[in-house]
């Protein structure tokens, strides 16, 4: 591949370079809307297992009308292909660092680490930050497939990088199904959608900016959605699911439809709710999915309905405009299967059914922050690095199920809070019942200023050590990160010697 001259030091500093004219930003609902490709598997591996390969690269991209700008693509797309996948049927996935090595320029080596957000992998395959891969390393992914269906998505991890490579581009959806899925009469196929959206900051040449305001968050004035800037979406007057994944480093969305009818929530995280709920405005925080179902049988043709993006605290700033995406109502003819929403959609998952009475434990996590630095439980990171990788924040058994209580006192922030490997239940917010909205299988929380959010969950599938962060990247990669332990280490489980990568 040709060498890019990449601006990467912007990606660390922004002071000194000029921001790209509002007058040089495309008009909202100008560009058409786009959905990322399938992914489509490249052979079999040794165990029979469908192969996929994927080469994270740098490439320059029409982003913007006119400019181009550099990003780090899977594939060299942003956001990458999507992954379909089936409950019961493993997959592999060869990832492929091809990103441009370290340059005097540069303020960092782009590794990376893979994370299948929302997978129960095991810890070697589940993009433990510190099991990096190098520029010109090869690690093959193993994903099990083992749970309820559900929109996941994966993105980069690669320790105190994480916000860098994923704000270059690194994030994809990956949609796992299953049988329960597949028998109910929602909407699929063309009327099934992801909508990824991230917010960006262009320089004047059309490159990405980066200013974490010392760490405590990065705010872009432009709203992308898959990839496009406030995109116009045509749709049929009839049901459309949208699998919604905010990929943004540290906005949070509440998205309301112009008209503010409700929208039908359901799927949430961990896949299908018990029930759908409707909600008129849909609370998501950085790495939350939400299954939304939006009619749009009640219009006439050429009828405009807005996403709107009405705010959160902490991220207002720097949006000026409150713009997501428009939909415009067309009378093309539509297939009609799949055009309902169940009164039941998944009574059965378990994590919905877990009682307090059945929790052998609580563990408690406070997220604050200590000494300028983004903490949980006063520790980051980087003492988990000092203790040799062996700190952790609880050491369940394997099938235990334990309540968490999760409670934020660093003032005026919101933090979402991410536990890898496991599903869980909102119980109370500061006592109080869960939104409607966030009342299915969950594994980030978004737990609010002065809040304290409990929630249960069973530790099942595996055993091992797995992250627990905030989803805020500045803040996770500053150094708000721990783990905990399934059961014990063993030699099979070890997340960075168990499969290293190879050159
Ligand atoms: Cu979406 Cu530990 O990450
Ligand atoms: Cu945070």
């Amino acid at each position: 591949a040709a060498a890019l001259t990449l601006p990467l030091e912007r990606v660390v500093h922004a002071k000194g370079v000029s921001r790209l004219a509002a007058s040089k930003l495309p008009k909202p609902y100008t560009v058409p809307f786009a959905v990322p490709p399938v992914l489509a598997p490249i052979g079999t591996t040794d165990q029979g297992e469908p192969l996929y390969e994927i080469r994270q690269r740098a490439a320059s991209v029409e982003i913007l009308p006119g400019l181009k700008t550099t990003i780090f693509g899977y594939n060299g797309l942003t956001p990458g292909p999507t992954i379909k996948a089936q409950r019961g049927r493993p997959i592999a996935v060869r990832m492929i660092n091809d990103l441009p090595p370290t340059h005097p320029q540069w303020r960092y080596t782009p590794w990376t680490s893979c994370h299948l957000h929302g997978s129960a992998s095991k810890p070697q395959y589940d993009g433990y930050a510190s099991d990096i891969t190098q520029p010109g390393e090869v690690k093959t992914y193993r994903y099990p497939n083992i749970q309820d269906a559900r929109t996941l998505w994966y993105h980069d991890h690669g320790v105190h990088h994480t916000a860098e490579n994923a704000y270059m581009g690194l994030a994809a959806q990956y949609h796992l199904t299953d049988a329960v899925e597949a028998a109910l009469p929602i909407p699929k196929g063309d009327y099934d959608v992801p909508l990824i959206l991230v917010d960006k900051m262009f320089g004047a040449d059309g490159n990405l900016m980066y200013d974490d305001a010392g760490h405590s968050g990065l705010w872009g004035d432009v709203i992308l959605v898959n990839g496009r800037p406030w995109p116009v979406m045509t749709v049929a007057k009839r049901k459309y699911r949208f699998r919604i994944l905010n990929a943004s480093l540290s906005r949070g969305f509440r998205l309301q439809l112009s008209d503010a009818v409700p929208m039908t929530v359901i799927g949430t995280d961990g896949g299908l709710m018990p029930a759908p709920q409707q909600t008129v405005q849909l609370r998501i925080g950085m790495a939350e999915r939400y299954e939304v179902v939006i009619d749009f049988a009640r219009y006439k043709k050429g009828d405009k309905i807005e996403l709107r993006n009405l705010g959160v605290p902490n991220s207002t700033d720097y949006d000026n405009t409150g713009k997501v995406m428009r939909f415009e109502v067309t009378d093309d003819p539509f297939d009609p299967a799949g055009n309902e929403v169940p009164a039941v959609l998944n009574p059965n998952m378990e994590v919905m059914g877990l009682l307090p009475a059945q929790a052998k434990a609580t563990t408690k996590i406070e997220v604050v922050r200590k000494n300028g630095l983004w903490t949980i439980n006063g520790t980051t990171w980087e003492d988990v690095i000092e203790s040799g990788y062996k700190k952790v924040v609880a050491n369940p058994e394997l099938d235990e199920i334990q309540i968490w209580e999760i409670k934020n006192s660093s003032g005026g922030w919101f933090h979402p809070v991410h536990i890898h490997l496991v599903d869980f239940q909102i119980l109370d917010r500061n006592g109080k019942p869960p939104f409607a909205f966030e009342k299915g299988p969950k594994d980030v929380a978004y737990v609010g200023e002065n809040e304290t959010v409990r929630a249960i969950m069973k530790f099942t599938h595996q055993t091992g050590r797995y992250m627990i962060h905030c989803h805020n990247l500045p803040h996770e990669d500053h150094d708000m990160m721990t783990q905990f332990r399934v059961g014990d280490d063993t030699p099979d489980n070890d997340p960075i010697a168990s499969d290293r990568p190879t050159k």
